[in-house]
C-alpha cells in the first residue's frame, strides 16, 4: 500500500519515521497539496494532510481518479477539506480529533500574555540596549471579563486559565454550556469582555464572525484572540479596528490568508501579503505562524494517531472508522 504525506515538516520525521509500519510504501514531500501539486499522488491509496493543504472539489476529483480511499489529516480541524464532495466520491476521511489541546490553550495565554505584558516589544528593546519602558504598560488580568467563544476541549482548558488569572470568564457556544463558565450569548460576550478568545472550527455559519459591525460593538481598548481558524475574523476589518484604535490590540496564531504563505521561510522575498505586512507593522499585534499545537506531546499524538487510523482503513476499508469525519 502506498501513503504520500503532504506538507511534511523535519519535526515530524522524528516521531513518524520509528513507527511507519514495514509493508508500507511510504513517500514524504514538503509539498503543500493542491491542483499543482496533486500529481505526486498517482498511484497512492491513502493521501496525509496537514492544515496547509488544500482538498477541494477538483483536487479530490483528481485523487478519486488515481484510486485514493483515505484522506488522513494530520489536524483536528478539516475545515480545509470539502468533506461533502470526499463523501460523494467515497474517499474516507479521518482526522486527529484531541492531539494535545493543552498545547493549544497554553499557546493561547502566552500570545495573550505577551500582548498584553507588551513582551514582544520588551524583547526588541531590550536586545537593542534600550531599557527604557515607554510603550510597554500592560494591564493586570485579574478582574477582567474574559469571553471564551467555543467551549470544546481547548474552550474549557482556557476558560480554567483564565480562572487561575482571577478574570471572570463568560462562555459563548451554541451546542454545550458547561459550568465552568458564565454561559452567556454571543453579543453580551462581544460587549462585556475585555479580552475575547476564539475556540471554535470554522464553517460557513461563522465564516467573518468578527467584522467591522463586531468589532463595533466590543469594548473599547478590548483585545482579541485567535487561535482557532483565521477566517473566523475579517483581516480587513481588524486592520482598521486596531488603526483606528477602537480594538486595544490582537494576539493571533492563525491568519485568513495564510494557506500558501505560513509553514514557509520568506526571509530572502519578504512579505508580499499586504493584510499580513500591515498586521506585522502594527506594535499592538502579536502572530506567531500556527504553530499553537507545536509541542513534542501534540506531534507525538497526531503521529501515532495518523498511523492508526491509516492502520484502521488499511484493515477494512468499508468499515466506519473511529476517527471519520
Ligand atoms: P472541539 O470540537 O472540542 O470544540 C469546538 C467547540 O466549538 C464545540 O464545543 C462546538 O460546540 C463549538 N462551536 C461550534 N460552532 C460554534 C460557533 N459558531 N460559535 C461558538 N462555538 C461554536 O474543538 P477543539 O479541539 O476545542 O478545537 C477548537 C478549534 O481550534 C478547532 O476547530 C481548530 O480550528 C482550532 N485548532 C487550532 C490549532 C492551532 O494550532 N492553532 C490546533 C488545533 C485546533
Amino acid at each position: 500500500m502506498k501513503v504520500i504525506f503532504f506538507s511534511m515538516h523535519p519535526y515530524e520525521e522524528e516521531f513518524l519515521g520509528p513507527i511507519l509500519p514495514s509493508d508500507w510504501d511510504v513517500e514524504m514531500t514538503p509539498d503543500f497539496l493542491d491542483e499543482t501539486t496533486v500529481e505526486k499522488a498517482k498511484g497512492a491509496q491513502v493521501v496525509s494532510l496537514f492544515v496547509s493543504d488544500k482538498a477541494d472539489g477538483p483536487v479530490l476529483e483528481a485523487l478519486h481518479s488515481y484510486g485514493v480511499g483515505l484522506l488522513a489529516l494530520r489536524s483536528a480541524g478539516y475545515d480545509h477539506i470539502d468533506i461533502e464532495t470526499a463523501k460523494r466520491l467515497g474517499i474516507k476521511v479521518v482526522n486527529v480529533p484531541a492531539y494535545s489541546p493543552h498545547a493549544i490553550a497554553d499557546h493561547t495565554l502566552a500570545i495573550m500574555l505577551a500582548l498584553i505584558r507588551r513582551l514582544h516589544r520588551a524583547h526588541d528593546k531590550v536586545r537593542l540596549g534600550d531599557f527604557d519602558l515607554d510603550g510597554l504598560m500592560g494591564f493586570d488580568l485579574n478582574g477582567k471579563v474574559a469571553g471564551v467563544i467555543g467551549l470544546g476541549k481547548i474552550g474549557r482548558l482556557v476558560a480554567t486559565r483564565l480562572k487561575a488569572f482571577g478574570c471572570k470568564v463568560l462562555g459563548y457556544d451554541p451546542y454545550i454550556q458547561p459550568e465552568i463558565v458564565e454561559n452567556v450569548d454571543l453579543d453580551t460576550l462581544i460587549t462585556q469582555a475585555d479580552i475575547i478568545s476564539i475556540h471554535c472550527p470554522l464553517t460557513r455559519e461563522n465564516f467573518h464572525m468578527f467584522n467591522e459591525e463586531t468589532f463595533k460593538r466590543m469594548k473599547p481598548g478590548a483585545i482579541l484572540v485567535n487561535t482557532a481558524r483565521g477566517g473566523l475574523i475579517d483581516t480587513k476589518a481588524l486592520l482598521e479596528a486596531l488603526k483606528s484604535g477602537k480594538l486595544g490590540g490582537a494576539a493571533l496564531d492563525v491568519y485568513e490568508y495564510e494557506r500558501g504563505l505560513f509553514f514557509k521561510n520568506h526571509q530572502k522575498e519578504g512579505i508580499k501579503d499586504p493584510y499580513l505586512a500591515q498586521l506585522l507593522g502594527l506594535a499592538n499585534v502579536v502572530l506567531t505562524g500556527h504553530q499553537a499545537f507545536l509541542t513534542r506531546e501534540a506531534v507525538k499524538n497526531i503521529e501515532e494517531t495518523t498511523v492508526e487510523n491509516i492502520l484502521e482503513w488499511q484493515k477494512n476499508p468499508q468499515a466506519k472508522l473511529k476517527n471519520e469525519i
